[in-house]
């Protein structure tokens, strides 16, 4: 039999480069899982490891349509085998449907904005209806800001929704959600590795809604083209030291009542100071730069984490022999 190792399910060779320079660093034994396409052997039995599923709500944005549906049928073979599967079934099925987050945010109270889910044009323009305010649109499968649009009247829906510019969610399933006002341009997003807090970032929306924090976003390539403003003068991503918020604890057992090992968990202080949830990334990246300013590394963590568990993989299989 060959040796165990660590399996990393991904379809973006970019976003895993941090990752393999952790691995080297850490001199773990992986391979990689690439799940764009390819052939399951359901009969067979998969290799000894700890898997590590790192499939992306925005996989099709990079022509790889099915990499997810593909990846929702390897993930319960190898849970039914019994192997170690960090972000399993159950994290997909929240990374790809941000309903499916936004029930299980608020089964643990941490609250979330006011949202309806539209399927078909004039659906969704007649959801808008019920927003006095301002309201914003997004795909309920996205990803990296897909179809986040900022609106302040029905007209201006209407008018978008009714032109060749409207792009509906590779799921059909168009999210209408009031738009929470930020006293200050920023969201928060709170890391987690190995189910426990790690940090949490401030980012700046000043510029725009795509905010993947990889780096090969922030250099506004074909993946991330909206809001990269060089000149901008405070960096976008700014780890915030010592964060303490109760919010922290709700997060925990949110992620832990499914299963979710690695994520970074995104929310918006209106002007009263409410936090207002709406995003839950199971593929989680993290920011150099910031990562650098302030010492602390999450590829390192989550290398490290996996390492932890490959380990007592070996534990257990010395314990059965
Ligand atoms: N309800 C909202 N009110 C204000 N801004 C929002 C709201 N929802 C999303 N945004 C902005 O759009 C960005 C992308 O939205 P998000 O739901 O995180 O989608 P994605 O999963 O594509 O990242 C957020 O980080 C935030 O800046
Ligand atoms: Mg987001």
């Amino acid at each position: 039999m060959s040796q165990a190792k660590i399996y990393v399910i991904h379809e973006n060779e970019a976003w895993v480069e941090p990752l393999r320079a952790a691995f080297a660093e850490q001199q773990l034994p992986y391979e990689e899982w690439h799940l764009d396409q390819g052939v399951l052997d359901f009969s067979s039995a998969p290799p000894q490891g700890v898997f590590y599923n790192r499939m992306s709500a925005s996989s099709h944005t990079r022509d790889h349509r099915y990499a997810a549906e593909y990846t929702s049928c390897v993930l319960p073979w190898l849970e039914l085998h019994g192997r170690r599967v960090v972000n399993g079934s159950r994290a997909l099925r929240l990374e790809i449907n941000k309903i499916a987050q936004y029930a299980e945010l608020q089964r643990f109270g941490v609250r979330v904005p006011r949202t309806l889910a539209a399927v078909g044009r004039d659906h969704v323009v007649e959801a808008a209806r019920q927003f006095k305010g301002s309201f914003i649109t997004k795909h309920n499968r996205a990803g990296k800001g897909l179809g986040v649009r900022l609106f302040h009247s029905l007209d201006a829906l209407e008018n978008y929704v009714k032109s060749p510019v409207f792009e509906d969610s590779v799921d059909g399933v168009t999210l209408l959600q009031e738009y929470i006002k930020a006293t200050e341009p920023f969201i928060t997003r709170v890391e987690f590795v190995g189910g426990q807090f790690l940090y949490a970032v401030r980012v700046d929306t000043s510029l725009g809604f795509e905010l993947c924090p990889a780096d090969v976003c922030e250099v506004g390539d074909a993946m991330c083209p909206v809001g990269e403003n060089p000149s901008s003068a405070a960096p976008r991503f700014e780890v915030i030291p010592s964060f303490s918020s109760p919010i922290i604890e709700r997060y925990r057992k949110v992620l832990a009542a499914n299963d979710v090992e690695v994520a970074g968990v995104e929310f918006i202080t209106d002007e009263s100071g409410e936090l207002y949830t709406y995003d839950i990334n199971t593929n989680t990246n993290y920011n150099s730069a910031a990562e650098a300013r302030a010492g602390t590394y999450g590829m390192r963590a989550v290398a490290a984490f996996l390492g932890r568990s490959l380990e007592s993989l070996g534990r257990i299989d010395a314990a059965a022999d």
